[in-house]
């Protein structure tokens, strides 16, 4: 267990895209990333489970010795932080506030379009935080429910991504947006294909610095001087799923050319089965009915 760390979270890949930006504005700090993939994707689930999952796993990232918890989530950052964000003796950053001052800070004709999840879109968390920046910039927030299992795959690009994202993209296009938020820590993988839709002159906002930026404020403040820490010393990341070790490695390496040194398995409990228990494997035992 690192005695000070960061604790990293989301349900699948699309979080490393947040601990790539941790690393360089948090240098020497051990991280320590929890990728909910047996559960993937959260953007269609209800509240209640996004809340349970949130608690389970910043709890874990304590039991591992977090300082700061970055939720490098954006739907779990709407559903679940309002509700368990103060739950904890250590601050626990979301995605949305600071995605939200990046991209009040990018757009030029105060027309941002968001892209997310189904649950993110729907919580309109992202018009909400804009809002309470400049009340007057325009908010158009796009769900796009087929992205996040397409790159959990690994499919990040080809006619198949390009023709779903020019679906996706086409009505903030028309809403005549300057400004288009990644507001999905999965969406990062797609920018060559999401650029080839909007043209080179639509501003890509990707929250991860913002965020990065937020983790490392939070560090300083609550570890004082222990934040500062000697750069020789040699820094441990690690990572844990609650699916397959091997499989997370893998499209880690695909979508980042990372080798991720050890991956560990972890075991949460299982979603409720209106969203289909999984017959056959694990899911069937662990089978949760505390709801
Ligand atoms: N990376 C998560 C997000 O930022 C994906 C959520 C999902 O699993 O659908 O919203």
């Amino acid at each position: 267990m690192d005695a000070k760390s960061i604790g990293v979270y989301d349900s699948g890949v699309g979080g490393l895209t947040v601990v790539k930006a941790i690393m360089s504005a948090a240098p020497g700090w051990p991280i320590v990333y929890c990728a909910d993939t047996a559960r993937v994707p959260y953007g269609e689930k209800p509240r209640e489970h996004i809340i349970r999952f949130a608690r389970e796993i910043i709890s874990f990232l304590a039991a591992q010795g977090a300082a700061v918890v970055a939720c490098a989530c954006n739907t779990s950052s709407a559903l679940a932080l309002p509700v368990v964000g103060a739950e904890y003796g250590f601050p626990v950053v979301g995605m949305i506030e600071p995605g939200a001052r990046a991209a009040v800070r990018a757009t030029r004709n105060g027309r941002i379009g968001v892209i997310a999840t189904t649950n993110t879109a729907r919580s309109r968390a992202y018009a909400a935080a804009i809002g309470r920046i400049d009340p007057l910039v325009q908010v158009f927030e796009q769900a796009c429910p087929l992205l996040v299992p397409m790159i959990e795959q690994g499919e990040v690009s080809g006619g198949y991504v390009r023709e779903v994202l020019s679906g996706y993209l086409a009505p903030l296009v028309r809403a005549g947006v300057d400004t288009v938020v990644y507001g999905c820590t999965h969406y990062p993988y797609l920018e060559d294909e999401v650029r080839a839709v909007v043209g080179p002159h639509v501003s890509l906002v990707d929250p991860a610095v913002s965020v990065a930026a937020t983790v490392r404020a939070a560090l300083d403040c609550c570890t004082g001087r222990a934040g500062v820490r000697s750069r020789t010393e040699a820094v441990s990341y690690r990572f844990f799923t609650s699916g397959d070790p091997e499989e997370f490695r893998r499209i880690a390496r695909v979508l980042l050319g990372w080798e991720l040194e050890a991956v560990d398995h972890v075991t949460f409990s299982a979603p409720r089965p209106c969203w289909g228990v999984q017959k056959g494997d694990k899911w069937d035992a662990a089978y949760d009915t505390r709801e």
